[in-house]
Parts: C-alpha cells; sequence; structure tokens
C-alpha cells in the first residue's frame, strides 16, 4: 500500500466547481489584491475565531511581525518564545530588531513551558510568543498569570492551529493577537501565500490594516512606513470555499488522530500528549521514535511518506548563531527535534492507511 505523508490533490479534486467559480469571479470583478472577497473572509474567519478582528495578510510570517509591532516591540526589547517551532516565529522577533528569548519546551506537549518562560523575564522583556505547535494549544490561563503582572504582551504562534480551542475558546485572540499563516498545506491553506492577524483589540487592528498597506489611512496618505503584506484576491477566494469546508476536515482529522492514538498509545509509542480541556487542530501527527532517521527509511521502504518537524531547534541554527546559544541549552526542545516524525496525516486519509502506517511503525520500533 502506497500512503502519502500529504495529498492536496484529493482535496482540489472535490472542490474543483466551487474554486474555479470563486477565481472566476476575482477575475470578473478585477480585484486582485484585497478586494470583496478579501474583506469577506476576514468576517468569516474573524467569526471562525470567534475574535472581534482579522486582518487578511500575505503570510504568517507578515502576521507575527505586525502582532510584534502592534504590541509596540523594537530595538533593545527582548521576546521570549520556545525553539522547536519553524523559523519565522524567530524571524519575526529580528524583524523587529528585539532580541529572540529562547525558553525550553514541555516535553509532555512539545509547547512553551511557561514557568521556564516566567524565569526568562528581564526589564527588557516586552513579550511572550508561545507556538500552537501541531496544533495543540499552548497553556495560554498559565502564561496569561506571567505576562500580566509585568504589563507583557501574548502574541499567538497560531499558524500551524486553526481552530484549535484552549478551554472551549478559539485560539488567536486569547492573547493581545494571534497569526495564522494558509500556506497550502495548513489545515485552511491557500492556493499561494496567505495568513492573517486575528485580535480582539481595535488598536491593534486599526495598525495592522494600515501597516500591511504601506502606513496608508486613505488612498495614498501615508501616516507611517508601512509594509506590502496584503493578501491577494484569489487567496482571498480560495479561502472562503475551503473554510466553508473546515469544520468538516478537522472532524476526519480528530478522528484520524484518535485512530492513530489508540494503536500507537497501546503500544506506547512516545507522542505529544493532548490535555482533555483543550481541542487540539491536529496540523500533524508527531510520534517521537529514537534512531528516527532510520525508522523514516524504513516506513518509505514500505510506501510510506514521513516528515520531520524540525531537524534542528532555533537555537542550533546557523541564521542565529548571533545568539550565542549551544548545544545543551535546551535539552527537551533538542531531544523533540531528534526523534520527532510526522505521520501521513490528512483529512481525506483512510482508516485502512492509518491503520498500515501505524501497523508498520510499531513493527519497525518493535513496540508490539
Ligand atoms: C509555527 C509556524 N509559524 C510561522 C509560520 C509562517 O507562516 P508562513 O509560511 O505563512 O509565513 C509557519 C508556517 O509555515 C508555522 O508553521
Amino acid at each position: 500500500m502506497k500512503v502519502p505523508y500529504f495529498d492536496l490533490k484529493t482535496q482540489y479534486a472535490g472542490l474543483r466547481g466551487e474554486i474555479l467559480e470563486a477565481v472566476d469571479r476575482v477575475c470578473r470583478n478585477a480585484s486582485f489584491s484585497l478586494g470583496d472577497e478579501v474583506a469577506a473572509f476576514e468576517k468569516e474567519f474573524a467569526a471562525y475565531c470567534e475574535a472581534k478582528h482579522c486582518i487578511a495578510l500575505n503570510s504568517g510570517t507578515s502576521a507575527l511581525h505586525l502582532a510584534l509591532l502592534a504590541a509596540g516591540v523594537g530595538p533593545g526589547d527582548e521576546v521570549i518564545t520556545s525553539p522547536n517551532t519553524f523559523i519565522a516565529t524567530a524571524e519575526a522577533i529580528a524583524y523587529t530588531g528585539a532580541k529572540i528569548v529562547f525558553v525550553d519546551i514541555d516535553p509532555l506537549n512539545s509547547n512553551i513551558d511557561p514557568q521556564l518562560a516566567e524565569r526568562a523575564i528581564t526589564p527588557r522583556t516586552k513579550a511572550i510568543l508561545p507556538i500552537h505547535l501541531y496544533g495543540r494549544p499552548a497553556d495560554m490561563d498559565a502564561l496569561e498569570k506571567i505576562a500580566r503582572p509585568h504589563k507583557l504582551a501574548l502574541i499567538e504562534d497560531a499558524c500551524q492551529a486553526h481552530g484549535a480551542r484552549f478551554r472551549g475558546r478559539r485560539v488567536g485572540a486569547l492573547g493581545n493577537s494571534g497569526a495564522f499563516s494558509f500556506y497550502p498545506s495548513k489545515n485552511l491553506g491557500a492556493y499561494g501565500e496567505a495568513g492573517a492577524l486575528v485580535t480582539n483589540e481595535d488598536r491593534v487592528a486599526e495598525y495592522c490594516r494600515a501597516a500591511r498597506s504601506h502606513g496608508e489611512a486613505h488612498r495614498y496618505f501615508h501616516d507611517f512606513i508601512g509594509y506590502n503584506y496584503r493578501m491577494e484576491g484569489f487567496q482571498g477566494a480560495v479561502l472562503r470555499v475551503k473554510l466553508r469546508h473546515l469544520d468538516e476536515w478537522s472532524a476526519n482529522r480528530k478522528a484520524l488522530a484518535q485512530r492513530y492514538h489508540r494503536q500507537l498509545g497501546a503500544a506506547r509509542l512516545d507522542m505529544p500528549q493532548d490535555d482533555p480541556r483543550d481541542e487540539c487542530a491536529y496540523h500533524l501527527f508527531v510520534v517521537y521514535v529514537d534512531k528516527r532517521d532510520s525508522v523514516k527509511q524504513q516506513l518509505e521502504e514500505r510506501g510510506i511518506g514521513t516528515a520531520v518537524h524540525y531537524p534542528r531547534p532555533l537555537h542550533l541554527q546557523k541564521a542565529l548563531a548571533n545568539l550565542g546559544y549551544r548545544a545543551g541549552d535546551f535539552p527537551d526542545a533538542e531531544r523533540a527535534c531528534e526523534r520527532a516524525l510526522a505521520l501521513p496525516f490528512f483529512p481525506e486519509m483512510t482508516e485502512e492507511q492509518v491503520d498500515y502506517v501505524a501497523d508498520s511503525i510499531m513493527e519497525i520500533t518493535g513496540k508490539r
């Protein structure tokens, strides 16, 4: 049996009619940058996130950047985050001129450890930036308790967590603002690059709306130096179509994740744990295995595609060598990066495919 790591083509086959109609609408209206479709998507995605505002952007990276700028983060400030993530989280901090301060993860769920975040606070700290890694909510209550007395901004990297709930509330606008990515492989993926920022704060929304479009208050009147971070019309139209299917895809993801969990959990395979009070968005299904690269190779020989998110923690990346971190500084993040293996996972996957992958990995790792 062949099981791809990921499959966007099957999804498109089911959506083709709706997508082509939406793309045609954009062409007929000639609204290629922002425009009606993007404005409608902003309303719909804000409602989906149970947030007051959504500002549609050209990527999740831009959303993180604007979220930090809106919080007033700049040169001389420090922002606390964790190193087991995609580099965009750290890059956004670097763009502002602030210093990236890493703390280790909680090995149980691979998210930032709130106690370690608290210990890293200095008089220069301006914000905490938790990542809801793989779609699993970070402990926002604990982080909020830490952030509030120090008047720190709390910005969520929700790029992998569309629709996740922390203690019943949708992630994204639990802190001051949150960043979503609609990179094609995300749970809600565009047909190109796209992202959004959500917030309940009017001031943040107003700043980000202007900042995404060259600091423009009115056409050709610029209040400050901004960016071209606008979402394309096509992406807004595609995302509107796909948002209508997201709940159904999320339900499939949850059922498939539970099936993996039952089988692999019984075999005592190590994996990030869910908190029963929360709802994970199940962006990726990751397990932790020893000799990961050999397991990956053996799965490939059986026709099973996998991926590694992420092979090297950010504090050991060449691009961030200037921060002066060394191997051993964040042992839990380092161990996660050595052992993480993302298994095939997409809403159209069949139960037979899940069983085949689960059987294969249990056989290869001798965990039966
Ligand atoms: C955790 C995380 N943060 C940030 C990003 C950046 O999003 P984008 O690729 O849309 O810029 C991504 C997505 O790739 C991500 O997974």
